[in-house]
């Protein structure tokens, strides 16, 4: 229905008197419901209806299956668009909003008594519309109730509702609605590194490019240096050539500041010649860069992406966490959602770095599925103009803590982990030992409940699924995105964090490890005037022999043994690690 903008503005100053523009817009139907709190939160109180948020309105976008499909063939090597990514303004003008989902969009506003011209719109695009409400007015446009909810976790204050909706009629034009019921935010999101206690000491002396560029030391297998990752991944002798034009990415969030000293620091102590290399910082929303509180998920980021990928320019991207909900207090608050605010910084620059590494994730199910995929379709955009996405798989095998379900029916499940499950991210695993590596024992991994399985795994999942028969049936869904695609090592990392080596473990590892290898790639195909790898999915599983098999381990979790490494794909360590000599022949 295509309303005129003269009948809109009639429409609105009879919106109370109208009978039809009240039905029109009084017709709620659910968009999203828990039914239960988000485990971990407490109702903590009503918030003052006069608060103001920002309300970020997701608009469905109108050529989205245009998208993916032009997302997946520059992304097939047997295709004849490969390699051809799309610019900026090809991305946003599939994107856009039908000009009647905007129009309609508009009219709920007005009815509201919210002007459309007072909506911030994201670039060109617009598909995402940024609107400054009070609880009151959020609460009658949303059909619900805003609660302040309190978690212990994190001594933190959330403003979220339990469920909302929108008339009926905005439900083919909208796809999601925040702040509503994604509780998660910044600080309940949750990095995938950890300390682990021994700190090897000497290693700076014993391991410092000492190595023959083919030969795995033992010493590997416990004590992960720069010298082992290139020699693991077979990088040891490749010398950068595109600086100029190839670049990486690292995500920070939580307030975690990558140092800057610490880097020179590591670098003196394992690749000396790269003394002197910098990486630059890009403050997005109010992300900080505190240069006196390093962060050890920050700090490794940085230090093994470029431990492979160095003298790449690297780019260290601090989005700004939330500030923190003062119940008495009437500023406006920045809800700041997790992805979305660096997304829409990235997504509106013309040239993305052509690979980018993030280690952050939640349980799939705390993400709102609505959410969820309205996040992926954005990483879809990234894939699109040319970038690689790489994602820690997580830490909790195939799901941390009891595993219940929140669904109301307790039942204990495998917890796949998003975003590693959104089918257009590349999700690494981790390994531990060498010659050969092991998969690790908290390597995340298995099937999304959200995402279907896409086609391009299909043939590598299949045999893994008929060897696994009928073992946890009903446990995981045999027909979702299965994860992780690939893995790299994951224990026994020395980062530099104030100064001081520290043994550090997690997939948080072996993303950005992994990025620096696909890092060298891009550097390989651009030096040889060839087109980014991209989104690697599609690629990497008709080339499964550039990767190191894993063959044994397992990721128990949920009190279940969890899934078993073996011959080909599995869901612990994908396709196996990378051997950039092999990759690079195979994408020549
Ligand atoms: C997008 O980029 C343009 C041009 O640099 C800028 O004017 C605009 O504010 C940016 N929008 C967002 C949401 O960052
Ligand atoms: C399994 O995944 C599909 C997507 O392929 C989804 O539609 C379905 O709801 C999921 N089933 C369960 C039990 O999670
Ligand atoms: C490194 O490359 C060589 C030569 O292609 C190959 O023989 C070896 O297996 C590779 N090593 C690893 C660890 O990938």
């Amino acid at each position: 229905m295509l309303w005129l903008p003269a009948f809109v503005v009639g429409l609105v100053q009879l919106s109370i008197a109208n009978p039809l523009a009240s039905k029109r817009w009084n017709d709620p139907a659910v968009k999203h419901a828990w039914v239960e709190t988000p485990r971990g939160w407490e109702f903590h109180s009503a918030p003052p209806p006069d608060h103001l948020f920002d309300m970020r309105i997701g608009l469905k976008q109108n050529k989205l299956e245009e998208l993916i499909s032009s997302l997946y063939e520059v992304s097939d090597p047997a295709h004849e668009r490969y390699g051809q990514h799309l610019s900026k303004e090809e991305v946003d003008a599939l994107v856009a909003p039908h000009p009647d989902s905007l129009e309609t969009v508009e009219s709920w506003l007005q009815y509201h008594g919210i002007n459309p011209a007072d909506a911030r719109f994201r670039s060109t695009a617009s598909e995402w519309v940024t609107i400054r409400v009070s609880v009151a007015q959020a609460e009658r446009m949303l059909d619900t109730k805003y609660g302040v909810y309190y978690h212990a976790g994190s001594d933190s204050y959330v403003v979220r509702t339990m469920e909302y909706s929108l008339p009926r009629e905005l439900h083919s034009h909208v796809d999601v609605v925040t702040p509503t019921t994604y509780f998660g935010t910044m600080r309940s999101m949750r990095s995938t590194s950890f300390l682990k206690p021994q700190t090897v000491t000497g290693a700076e002396d014993s391991f410092a490019l000492e190595i023959s560029p083919l030969a795995v030391p033992a010493s590997c297998g416990t004590t992960v240096t720069p010298a082992c990752v290139r020699a693991m991944y077979n990088t040891t002798s490749y010398v950068p050539r595109a600086t100029g034009t190839n670049k990486l990415g690292i995500t920070g969030y939580l307030e975690e500041f990558a140092n800057d000293a610490d880097l020179q620091t590591f670098f003196k102590d394992f690749l000396p010649a790269d003394v002197g290399t910098t990486f630059t910082h890009v403050q997005v929303n109010g992300g900080l860069n505190t240069q006196s509180d390093p962060g050890v998920e920050a700090n490794l980021d940085i230090q093994y992406s470029l431990a492979i990928a160095v003298p790449t320019p690297a780019t260290f991207y601090s989005t700004g966490g939330s500030p923190p909900f003062v119940a008495d207090s009437n500023t406006p608050t920045n809800t700041n959602e997790p992805y979305l605010d660096w997304l829409d910084f990235i997504l509106n620059q013309t040239t993305i770095p052509q690979t980018i590494s993030t280690s952050y994730g939640d349980d799939e199910q705390t993400v709102p599925e609505d959410y969820a995929v309205s996040v992926c379709n954005l990483f879809a955009q990234l894939g699109a103009r040319g970038t690689t996405v790489t994602f820690s798989s997580g830490d909790d095998g195939v799901g941390g803590g009891n595993c219940l379900t929140n669904d109301g029916t307790n039942k204990v499940i495998f917890q796949p982990a998003f975003p590693a499950s959104c089918p257009f991210v590349t999700a690494v695993g981790g390994t531990t030992k060498v010659n050969p590596e092991v998969a690790v024992d908290f390597s995340g991994g298995g099937f999304s409940r959200y995402f279907a399985q896409p086609s391009y795994q299909t043939a590598a999942v299949s045999p893994f699924l008929t060897g696994l028969g009928t073992k946890f049936a009903g446990l995981y869904n045999a027909t979702g995105r299965a994860y992780p695609d690939v893995a790299a090592a994951a224990e026994g990392f020395q980062v530099v964090i104030s100064g001081r080596t520290e043994s550090v473990a997690g997939t948080s590892c072996s993303s950005p490890t992994f990025a620096g290898v696909i890092a060298l790639l891009n550097d390989f195909l651009i030096s040889e005037g060839k087109a980014p790898l991209g989104f690697l999915n599609p690629l990497i599983y008709t080339i499964p022999s550039g990767f190191n098999d894993i063959v044994s381990g397992s990721n128990p979790g949920c009190g279940q043994a969890g899934f078993t490494a073996g011959v080909g794909w599995d869901p612990v360590t994908g396709l196996g690690t990378p051997d950039f000599l092999s990759l690079q022949a195979l994408v020549a």
